[in-house]
């Protein structure tokens, strides 16, 4: 559907849809503006879009949250760029969800089992969810989406937007596209389609929740290896292999840990569109040069602290997460890149171990399209 031809689909229910943002970093921001334009123009949505803000105080002594709602800007982790003044910041987060009926959680993974318990019982039963977070949490039972987390703690569905979104880009509202991943209802994925579908970000929906957000979380790890390349000072051919080779994994891993993760998923912007730009671009690729360039002997949480003032790297986390997996499938053979990854962001191996490791292909058509070793 075109953007600019975006209808609600709601006039038989009149039921206007409330929003609230949860979380305000960097993309968590961006959202809330998109989202706001948005609202101002679909007669289904309330205008007024609720951002939860982690109140921090800033240097000037002022608290974020103020500054926010005076001044229409996240001037930490969005400068320069105008939310709109439909966009509410509120610290408090249990009064920030109370009312809506659409929640958008955008925080750094980390943090989201924390929130979750804070909201249980919190949120409204007819509340629909969508993550736009990259990462997963791994517990003794195995590997658990945020998505999962979102719905097994706070008992709503939840879908998943993901793609080649690097949020700076999306701020000055330059082309670019996503991916929304929905379990069943087309209905509401079409709902949230329109809510962040505009001429710039053009949003499309596929039906593999477990997909989507294996691709934006898995290809932070394959970022960490690019970047480990550009530190390294090796070419473009290297770069491109390690993706290749990344991808092949992502693909791999995804399917033996859901059955129902379609190939397809990977030619959508969450996939292959999102691993070229974060490979490119993105913080994890950003941070892995340096540490590259720094033979390793400085870690990546000085790296992080020194080189994003406050924005949180996902890639190093992800990669432990997903090496858990593997290793207590005994399955670390099959993924040398993301084992190697692991590896080298604990100091176990040198930041050139990315190419001595990867050059061995492991035999992919023992698991290729298979679950059963899961
Ligand atoms: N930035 C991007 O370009 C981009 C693009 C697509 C997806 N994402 C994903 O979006 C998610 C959010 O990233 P972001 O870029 O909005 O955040 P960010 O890294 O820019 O900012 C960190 C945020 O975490 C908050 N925070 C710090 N400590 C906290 C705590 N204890 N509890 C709760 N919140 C705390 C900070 O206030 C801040 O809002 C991540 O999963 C990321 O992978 C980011």
């Amino acid at each position: 559907m075109s953007p600019t031809t975006a209808v609600d689909g709601n006039s038989s229910t009149n039921k206007k849809f409330k929003v609230t943002v949860v979380g305000s970093g960097n993309w968590g921001s961006v959202a809330a503006k998109l989202i706001g334009s948005n609202t101002l123009k679909l007669s289904s949505f309330h205008d007024e879009v609720r951002m939860w803000v982690f109140e921090e105080t800033l240097p000037s002594g002022e608290k974020l949250t103020d500054v926010i709602n005076r001044d229409n800007e996240n001037v930490k982790y969005l400068p320069g760029i105008k939310l709109g003044r439909n966009v509410v910041a509120d610290p408090d987060l249990v009064n920030a969800v109370k009312d809506a009926n659409m929640l958008v959680f955008v925080t750094p993974h980390q943090f989201m089992e924390g929130i979750c318990r804070r909201l249980v019982g919190k949120v409204r039963s007819d509340a629909e969810a969508i993550s736009l977070i990259k990462g997963m949490e791994v517990k003794m039972e195995g590997p658990c989406m945020i998505s999962s987390l979102i719905s097994e703690l706070l008992g709503i569905n939840c879908c998943v937007l993901m793609g080649a979104n690097i949020a700076n880009e999306i701020a000055k509202e330059m082309f670019s596209e996503a991916t929304v991943g929905y379990r069943e209802h087309r209905e509401v994925a079409e709902r949230w389609v329109n809510l962040f579908s505009t001429t710039y970000f053009i949003v499309s929906p596929v039906q593999d929740v477990e997909g989507v957000e294996l691709c934006g979380t898995l290809k932070n790890v394959v970022a960490l290896a690019a970047g480990f390349v550009d530190g390294l000072d090796m070419g473009n051919n290297t770069k491109a292999a390690i993706m290749r080779i990344g991808l092949r994994e992502m693909r791999v891993f995804s399917k033996l840990m859901f059955s129902s993760v379609k190939d397809n998923t990977f030619f959508e912007s969450c996939g292959v569109a999102d691993l070229i730009t974060t490979c490119l671009g993105g913080r994890n690729r950003k941070v892995a040069e340096a540490f590259a360039r720094n033979g390793g002997k400085r870690s990546f949480d000085e790296l992080e602290a020194e080189m994003l003032q406050g924005q949180k790297l996902q890639g190093v986390s992800t990669a432990k997460e997903v090496y858990e997996v593997l290793s207590k499938r005994g399955w670390q053979e099959l993924f040398p890149l993301f084992t190697t990854v692991h590896e080298i962001t604990i100091g176990h191996l040198p930041p050139s171990a990315i190419v001595e490791h990867s050059e061995h292909t492991p035999n992919f058509s023992l698991v290729e399209g298979s679950a059963q070793y899961y």
